[in-house]
């Protein structure tokens, strides 16, 4: 099934992980992906797609700057000559220690990259979406959006602040034909969190409280952006979509 046949998305944080992950997923569905990222492994999931004869490319973007989203998203629509959906994923887990230990660069680090990255995101692709009559956006946020683990203070609150900033925009643009949805991945495998993987005392204790006794590969977390993406989303708005292996529920 090819449900993004003919169509362009947009994906930042898509050099490792969850975004390469759901690059490949769209890929494969035959949508053309315009990657932004600081990281030049970009290219690498850039060759994938292509070796699997699907488009792709990569700009360099630092979400942090706004002016840089402006350029990734007229580069999408150069590129491919258009823009259907956009996946606002690109983040950072600043280091963990208590909030009173937290550093004022700790704390810029989230509200620039979880935070402030994902509002330039969305007013770029938002901007676009309005001239074209519309499209899809998806907002990584995550079960620090729902609930608060210790040492993780400024991540959890930007991601707190990421499903309301999904459930602003899906209010403001609904009747413009713009859906915008996040979702909220539990412990995913990654770069991000290899640390936690590598370490027992964590693992045990993290398995132990989750009824699903693992952590998700990025592979498990790309189907519900697709999703949300597709005509089969078409009544899904606002929403935050929890993919936790019921860790959450438990
Ligand atoms: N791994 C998990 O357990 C988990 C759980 C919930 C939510 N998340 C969220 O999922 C998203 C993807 O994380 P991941 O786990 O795949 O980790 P990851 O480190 O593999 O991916 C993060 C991506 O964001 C990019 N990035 C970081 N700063 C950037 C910047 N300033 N500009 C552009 N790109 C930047 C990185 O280069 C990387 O490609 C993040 O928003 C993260 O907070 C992860």
């Amino acid at each position: 099934m090819e449900r993004f046949a003919g169509k362009a998305v947009l994906i930042t944080g898509a050099a490792t992980g969850i975004g390469r992950a759901t690059a490949l997923a769209f890929a494969r569905e035959g949508a053309s992906v315009m990657i932004g990222d600081v990281d030049a492994r970009a290219d690498e999931t850039v060759a994938l797609i292509v070796g699997e004869g699907g488009n792709a490319a990569f700009r360099h973007t630092d979400v942090r700057k706004a002016a840089d989203l402006d350029a990734l998203v007229a580069a999408c629509v150069d590129r491919y000559g258009r823009m259907d959906a956009a996946f606002n994923n690109a983040g950072v887990l600043p280091p963990q220690r208590p909030i009173h230990e937290v550093t004022e660069a700790e704390l810029d680090l989230a509200i620039d990259v979880d935070f402030k990255g994902v509002f330039f995101a969305m007013q770029a692709e938002i901007r676009h979406f309005l001239k074209v009559g519309g499209g899809t956006i998806v907002n990584t946020a995550s079960v620090g959006a729902l609930i608060a683990d210790p040492n993780m203070s400024a991540y959890c609150a930007m991601k707190h602040a990421v499903s309301g900033l999904t459930k602003a925009a899906a209010v403001e643009y609904a009747q413009l034909n713009i859906r915008v949805n996040a979702i909220a991945p539990g412990f995913v495998v990654t770069p991000m969190t290899q640390h936690w993987a590598d370490s027992n005392e964590f693992t045990q204790m993290f398995y132990a409280q989750n009824i699903s006794g693992r952590a998700a590969r990025p592979e498990e977390i790309a189907p519900t952006v697709l999703h949300l993406c597709s005509d089969g989303g078409s009544f899904i708005n606002g929403a935050t979509f929890t993919i936790d292996g019921g860790q959450t529920a438990h």
